[in-house]
């Protein structure tokens, strides 16, 4: 019998290696102001505070490696008998660096970058400045491929399509804080499947959840995935 499964991950996927989450102690969000370097408003009045903030966390998801939490995903993608898709808040590349092939970034990328002007994507330099001009209209109006707050995050109807054929939904290293991804695990109940958050602590949302293991990723994650591929590849 196959399975669907839906897996949401969070910047707590990726604190163990090294990249820093937005809202515990001492997060990004306790170094900057959300309206200065993550909406339109911000990058509008100073878009170079905005590429300097971005810069900085390219260079860090760059020299940052998968953990064990990102590979056990990626094992469970290739033996699964079903879909596996992972529905990632995070802008970092780990999941793909640890070999996942089925990755949506609904809030964007770090590696991309966007023409403000005439919406062009390419993959974005290292460091990105305000006058770099788009390869496709010349005009200097790029931007980090990343979603900011107040835009609409991508794909949500392949996601929506994804939550209504699952059968289990996963929610990894996410605070619950920041919608429409902290409304996944109503969705996914709504239709009948099983849910489970794994989480350092209760995310907002933990008590919506089937079950719930608290730990790090590296430790939850690799024994959620021994256990289910033990479960449905029986
Ligand atoms: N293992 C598992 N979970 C962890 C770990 C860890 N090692 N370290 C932290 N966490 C958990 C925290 O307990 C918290 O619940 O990860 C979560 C991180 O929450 P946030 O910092 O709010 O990050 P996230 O939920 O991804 O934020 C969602 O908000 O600012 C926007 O666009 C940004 O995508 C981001 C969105």
């Amino acid at each position: 019998m196959t399975t669907n499964i839906v897996i949401l991950t969070g910047a707590g996927i990726s604190a163990e290696s090294g990249l820093g989450t937005f809202r515990d102690e001492g997060g990004l969000w306790a170094q900057h102001r959300i309206e200065d370097v993550a909406t339109p408003e911000g990058f509008a009045r100073n878009p170079d505070l905005v590429h300097e903030f971005y810069n900085a966390r390219r260079a860090n998801a760059a020299e940052a490696a998968p953990n064990a939490a990102h590979y056990a995903l990626a094992e469970l993608e290739a033996k699964l008998d079903g879909t596996l898709l992972i529905v990632t808040q995070n802008v970092d590349s780990l999941h793909e660096k640890a070999g996942s092939k089925n990755v949506l970034h609904m809030h964007g990328i770090l590696a991309g970058a966007l023409c403000a002007a005439c919406g062009h994507r390419w993959e974005a330099p290292a460091v990105m400045a305000k006058e770099d001009p788009c390869p496709a209209c010349a005009a200097p109006q790029t931007r980090p491929d990343v979603v900011w707050f107040g835009e609409i995050p991508y794909e949500m109807e392949r996601i929506e399509d994804a939550l209504s054929a699952a059968d289990i939904f996963v929610s990894i290293g996410t605070s619950g804080e920041v919608y429409p991804a902290a409304n996944f695990v109503s969705h996914a109940d709504y239709i009948g499947a099983h849910t489970v958050e794994l989480n350092l602590e209760p995310s907002a949302g933990a008590s919506r959840f089937a079950e719930v293991h608290l730990g790090p990723a590296t430790e939850t994650v690799p024994q959620w995935v021994a256990s289910e591929l033990a479960r449905t590849n029986s």
